[in-house]
């Protein structure tokens, strides 16, 4: 039976470009599901770089202020809207929404969710949704690393990067990934050698750990250092880069530094050195034709879910919040101290 009963929302606003302590709570009733929507109540959400850039008006396409932030989700269906199956309600699912999420409940088109499966805990799968697609789209789609290879993962404690850290080395691949020392036995624990980001001689070093180069650099840190990442490669290697983290702090455009990055990328493609350069976009194809690219996240949010089940992906939980200390989770997840994650939860 579809439901036409409104729900009462607590959602965290961002109101326009603030502190963390800027941010707003609001509660007011969400509308009845239209069609083709449900209503998904929030079981677990998180903090995101993303949600880093959008406080600073810094993200590429965010919306106009005020909105919801929240860019992923897993929660529990509480009413469908027409032409939606019922028999959704009462289920979990996830949905990657890059807005929107971090609230009680919110409405997401039936589409797009993602079954999770009642044996993976709510806070351990969130940390794999939006992360553990990207970190599995990095290497099984893009970069399509055999085993035996080498490869560099930039920024090896952060969300994505300490999945991608876990995924390359069930992969049978080696890594090397440079974080802060303070998150070196973090990252010696998830499989990977780690490097010191901000060692003068950090490229150095990485060319004594694979001096025949390697065979993918991810970076999401952009920038002039992007260069070194392409240096780095073997013949044949590849450069994914999906990020400009570098600049976030950087006054002005949101685009340019992006649009900096294609050009580069693109000089270096155009280049006969037989290695390559690709941009990846978690959301690049989602136009052409919605109902593939949803296949390919379903597909490979399965698979890493399995990886989570199976005990292979431990979930790196850096800590847990209820909704309403959204502005601490922020704040934590900005202290450029954490390992993982930082989760936000229902309140108790
Ligand atoms: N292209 C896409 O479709 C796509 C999809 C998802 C994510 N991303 C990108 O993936 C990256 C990671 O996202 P996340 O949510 O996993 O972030 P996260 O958990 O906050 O982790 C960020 C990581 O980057 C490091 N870092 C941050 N700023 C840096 C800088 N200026 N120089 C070097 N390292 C830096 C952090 O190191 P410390 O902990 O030492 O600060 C940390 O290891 C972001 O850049 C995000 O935009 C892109």
């Amino acid at each position: 039976m579809n439901s036409t009963v409104t729900t009462s929302v607590t959602e965290i606003v961002l109101p326009g470009k603030v502190e963390p302590e800027g941010l707003e709570l609001r509660v007011r009733e969400l509308p009845a599901p239209a069609k083709g929507q449900v209503v998904l109540r929030m079981d677990a959400t998180g903090v995101c770089f993303a949600e880093q850039q959008m406080r600073r008006g810094k993200y590429y396409d965010q919306p106009p202020f005020p909105f919801v932030p929240g860019y992923d989700v897993v929660g529990t269906v509480t009413a469908a809207g027409p032409d939606v199956d019922a028999a959704v309600i009462g289920r979990r699912f996830a949905a990657v929404t890059k807005t929107g999420a971090w609230a009680s409940h919110l409405l997401v088109d039936a589409v797009d969710l993602m079954p999770v499966p009642d044996a993976v805990d709510a806070v351990a799968a969130e940390t794999v949704v939006v992360n553990g697609i990207t970190a599995w789209q990095l290497l099984h789609r893009v970069a399509k690393v055999a085993a035996g290879g080498t490869v560099v993962v930039l920024g090896a404690n952060g969300g994505v990067g300490s999945t991608l850290v876990q995924l390359a080395r069930h992969a049978g691949i080696t890594v090397i990934g440079t974080a802060s020392p303070r998150h070196h036995a973090t990252v010696t624990a998830l499989g990977a050698t780690p490097v010191d980001y901000r060692d003068p001689d950090l490229y150095a070093r990485i060319r004594e750990l694979a001096p025949d180069g390697v065979d993918a650099v991810f970076d999401h840190v952009g920038g002039d250092a992007v260069e070194e990442s392409w240096r780095l490669l073997r013949k044949g290697g590849t450069l994914v880069s999906y990020g400009t983290a570098a600049t976030k702090d950087e006054d002005g455009s949101s685009q340019l530094p992006v649009l900096k990055l294609f050009a580069r990328l693109n000089a270096w493609n155009a280049l006969p050195n037989g290695k390559s350069a690709h941009f990846y976009n978690f959301w690049a194809g989602k136009r052409r034709c919605r109902a593939s690219w949803q296949q390919r996240l379903n597909e490979d949010f399965a698979q890493v879910l399995g990886l989570v089940a199976d005990g292979v992906l431990t979930p790196q939980i850096a800590a847990e919040f209820p909704l309403s200390e959204t502005t601490a989770a922020l704040v934590l997840a900005e202290s450029r101290t954490v390992a993982g994650k930082v989760v936000l939860v229902p309140e108790a």
